[in-house]
């Protein structure tokens, strides 16, 4: 099947009052027109055609390499004007889908469902019935339940304002049936816009059966005009998110304090607290306990790691079986922590790799780091690993012990069972089963008297 998707994007979303098209606006993380550009990907034959006007370089510039057609609509008069400008585009024989930038949970399988009821002597609209259906056009049917017009808001008479049945604006039809009907749609209305949804009379003159197919959820055609209805419909579809999630056997302390914002894999009795956001990929193992206020992006978790509360990971990171981490950690990218490692609070790693078993328990920085198994990093040890131009490595080795405050100043190594003594700023290399000791002597002045009070 040839199915050419129009993408209706070129309003200029004034209620958002922000100087970000409306359709770049986040939905868990993601803008809207990529919610709505996944729901068509799905789509068999799918081609996008996206149609743009306000804010068009800055949204084509967010989605580039996507094998999208960009159409401009120069001035917005309507939505069949904005269909009219992808006239050129559309292929014959193909079946045309309609659809909006700013509804961004419309669901692929709806969309399935619809341009099933296409064909040759008919269309398909996508129709819900609402107990508030104000400002939505209305869907008019006659004595036999047959659709024959939509009337907007603006232009129905007091009877038509009762009807409950709405168009969503998602619509169906053969792309020789829209060539046909678009240049029949004139302006005269209480908007002085080309509507789209003039088509619909136009195709019951032509004697065409218009289908009706009314989503799952109604949340799915749920458009955003404000910043109001964004975040109402942020909040359902986290709350889908923690659904499936539950369904699934995790254990979230609080749905309505749950974000995630991107892919969130789980293995059993994974529990995760309150406030919790998950950004980008994220894969948790069994048994993986997650305290409240952790921001975790791009980790890969394994099996009963335990990350304590208000901890920060900023992948990649990798976080092997029986690891645990926090409270107050940060774990920056291309931190690797192997199995039953432990990172504690106020602890930040980036590019490291701590092996089997090694702690760093407290107040330290480890950057540019590769530390064996067993090695033992005291409190407020840090890694010197810039010296204002280039980055260097430090090399702990197996079993090493690192005494309390010290600087360890890259390029440099810890030998296997090396000691260093607290304190220290070391560096030179530390040879292995030695003890390195390197700061001041301590003195003791006994001819000394405290200051008196004058
Ligand atoms: C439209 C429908 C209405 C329906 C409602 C559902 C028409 C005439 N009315 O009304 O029946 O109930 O959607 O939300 O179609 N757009 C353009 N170019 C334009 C005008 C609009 O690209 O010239 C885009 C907008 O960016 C938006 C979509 O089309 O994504 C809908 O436009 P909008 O002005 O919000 O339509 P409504 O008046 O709400
Ligand atoms: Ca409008």
């Amino acid at each position: 099947m040839l199915l050419d998707v129009l993408v209706l994007a070129a309003g200029k979303g004034t209620r958002m009052r922000s100087a970000l098209p409306k359709v770049l606006h986040n939905l868990a993380g993601k803008p809207l027109l990529g919610h709505v550009f996944e729901s068509v990907a799905d789509l068999d034959g799918a081609a996008i055609n996206v149609i743009v006007g306000h804010g068009r370089d800055k949204i084509q510039q967010t989605f580039v390499d996507q094998g999208l057609n960009w159409i401009e609509q120069s001035s917005q008069l309507g939505t069949a004007h904005a269909v009219q400008q992808a006239i050129p585009y559309l292929r014959d024989g193909a079946k045309v889908l309609i659809v909006y930038g700013d509804v961004p949970l419309i669901k692929s399988s709806t969309l399935g469902k619809m341009l099933a009821q296409v064909g040759d002597d008919a269309m398909s609209l996508l129709t819900v019935e609402l107990v508030d259906p104000s400002g939505y056009g209305r869907i008019v049917r006659n004595t036999e339940g047959e659709v024959t017009g939509i009337i907007e808001q603006k232009d129905a008479a007091p009877e038509q304002l009762l009807i409950g049945e709405v168009n969503t604006g998602v619509m169906a039809m053969t792309a020789a049936d829209l060539k046909a009907w678009l240049p029949k749609i004139n302006n005269d209305n209480a908007q002085q816009e080309y509507y789209l949804t003039d088509l619909i009379s136009l195709a019951r003159t032509a004697g065409r059966h218009i289908n009706t197919y009314v989503p799952e959820a109604v949340e799915e055609v749920e458009g955003v005009n404000s910043r109001a209805q964004l975040v109402a419909l942020e909040r359902y579809y986290q709350r889908q998110i923690a659904n499936t999630l539950l369904d699934n056997g995790v254990t979230i302390i609080d749905p309505s304090r749950f974000d995630c914002r991107g892919e969130l894999q789980t293995g059993q009795d994974v529990l995760i607290d309150i406030n919790c956001i998950f950004e980008g990929h994220n894969k948790l193992g069994n048994g993986v306990l997650i305290g409240p206020n952790c921001v975790i992006k791009d980790a890969t978790i394994g099996d009963n790691v335990t990350i304590k509360a208000n901890t920060v990971i900023e992948g990649p990171v990798t976080l092997e079986e029986d690891v645990q981490v926090g409270p107050f950690a940060r774990l920056r990218p291309h931190s690797v922590l192997d199995r039953g490692a432990k990172v504690g609070n106020f602890v930040e790693t980036k590019k490291a790799k701590i092996g089997p078993g090694s702690k760093i328990s407290h107040l330290s920085y480890v950057g540019d780091a590769v530390l064996g198994s067993e090695v033992n990093v005291g409190a407020g040890t840090i890694t010197c690993n810039y010296d204002g131009v280039n980055k260097h490595l430090t090399e702990i080795d197996d079993g090493a012990f690192i005494g309390s405050n010290t600087s360890l100043v890259a390029p440099v190594s810890v030998g296997k069972n090396a000691t260093v003594g607290a304190g220290s700023t070391i560096s030179r290399d530390v040879p292995a089963n030695s003890l390195a000791i390197a700061r001041g002597k301590q003195r003791s002045l006994d001819t000394w008297k405290r200051p008196e009070k004058k």
